[in-house]
C-alpha cells in the first residue's frame, strides 16, 4: 500500500498503460468498502482508494462536524492490501473554492434523497467527476447501497461522455440484516438492536409486494418502521429511477427506506424481484 495525499504525486507513480481501478471512499472503512476494494483488485491491475469526506455534499454543517472519521484505523484495514495506492486529501488538493458544480441530472437531483438533501447529489457529482478527471480510472466501483447515488453517477457519466465504466456492487449488511455503513457507529446499543430491525420489515414488504396481496406497502412498511423504538420514517418509496431520465436504463423497481434511528439517518434499499 503506497499512501499520497497530493494528487500530483500520485499520478506520477500511476502507469497509465495498465487499467486502473477507483474505488471512492469518505472512510470509516468497514466490510461494505472492502468488498468493493476486492472488487476492483479483481478487475484492475492498479487500484486507486480514495478517502475524503467531501464537505460539498453535506447540506447541512453538524452532519460534516459528526461524520465518523479514522484516517489511522482506515490505513490500518488497508495496509493487507500490498498494491494499492491509497489517496487522503486535504480540501485544496481537490478544491480552489469549497463549492459544487451545477450538474443537468434531469429531475433524478430532486427525489428521495435529494428532496431531503437539496444540494447533496451536486456536490457528489462535483467531487467523483474530479476524480474521475484527475486519476482517469478505466473502472471505478460504487454500492447498490446508494443506488440513488450510484445512478446519478451512470448519469452524469453518460451526460458528460467520461470514458469510465461504472461498476455497481451488491450491499454488504451486518448478520442482523443492518447495511453497513460507517454511520452506524453513531448508534448506541439499544438503537443498534432496533435498526437491525429495518431489513427484515423490508423483506416481509417485498414479499407482501411479489405477492400482490396489497398495493400500499409503502403505507403499511411505514407504520411498521414508525411503531419500532427510536425509530421515525423520512421516506418510503417504490421507484425503479430510469422514469426520470430518457438517459437510464429501467433496472427494475427498487423499496427505498430512509429513516432516523435516534439522531443516526439510515438508507437502504432492495431489488422488488
Ligand atoms: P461512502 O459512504 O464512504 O461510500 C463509499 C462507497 O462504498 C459508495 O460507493 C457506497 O455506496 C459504498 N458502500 C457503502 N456502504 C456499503 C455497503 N454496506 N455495501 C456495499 N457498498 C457500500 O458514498 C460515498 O462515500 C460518497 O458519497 C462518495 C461516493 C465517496 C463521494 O464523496
Amino acid at each position: 500500500m503506497r499512501v499520497f495525499s497530493s494528487h500530483k504525486e500520485l499520478i506520477k507513480s500511476i502507469d497509465s498503460t495498465k487499467l486502473v481501478g477507483l474505488v471512492p471512499t469518505m472512510g470509516s472503512l468497514h466490510e461494505g468498502h472492502i468488498y468493493l476494494i476486492n472488487r476492483a483488485i479483481n478487475d484492475n491491475e492498479q487500484v486507486i482508494v480514495t478517502i475524503y469526506v467531501n464537505p460539498t455534499q453535506f447540506n447541512n454543517k453538524s452532519d460534516l462536524t459528526k461524520y465518523p472519521r479514522n484516517l489511522k484505523k482506515d490505513l490500518r484495514k488497508l495496509e493487507c492490501f500490498k498494491n494499492i495506492f491509497v489517496y487522503t486529501p486535504s480540501d485544496n488538493d481537490l478544491y480552489k473554492e469549497i463549492v459544487s458544480k451545477n450538474y443537468d441530472l434531469d429531475d433524478l437531483d430532486n427525489v428521495l434523497e435529494g428532496k431531503f438533501r437539496p444540494g447533496h447529489f451536486n456536490g457528489v457529482a462535483t467531487i467523483v467527476e474530479k476524480l474521475f478527471n484527475l486519476f482517469t480510472p478505466n473502472n471505478a466501483y460504487f454500492g447498490e447501497k446508494d443506488y440513488q447515488q450510484l445512478t446519478i453517477i451512470k448519469l452524469m457519466v453518460k451526460k458528460l461522455k467520461l470514458n469510465v465504466n461504472i461498476v455497481p456492487c451488491d450491499t454488504v449488511r451486518e448478520p442482523d440484516g443492518l447495511a453497513m455503513s460507517s454511520r452506524n457507529k453513531l448508534m448506541n446499543k439499544k438503537e443498534r438492536l432496533y435498526a437491525g430491525k429495518i431489513h427484515s420489515l423490508m423483506i416481509k414488504a417485498k414479499e407482501i409486494y411479489l405477492d400482490n396481496k396489497i398495493d400500499n406497502i409503502e403505507n403499511i412498511l411505514k407504520n411498521e418502521l414508525n411503531n419500532l423504538k427510536h425509530c421515525k420514517v423520512e421516506y418510503i418509496k417504490i421507484d425503479n429511477l430510469s422514469k426520470y431520465s430518457d438517459c437510464l436504463k429501467d433496472e427494475g423497481y427498487r423499496l427505498f427506506v430512509a429513516c432516523w434511528i435516534g439522531k443516526t439517518r439510515i438508507i437502504d434499499n432492495i431489488l422488488l424481484r
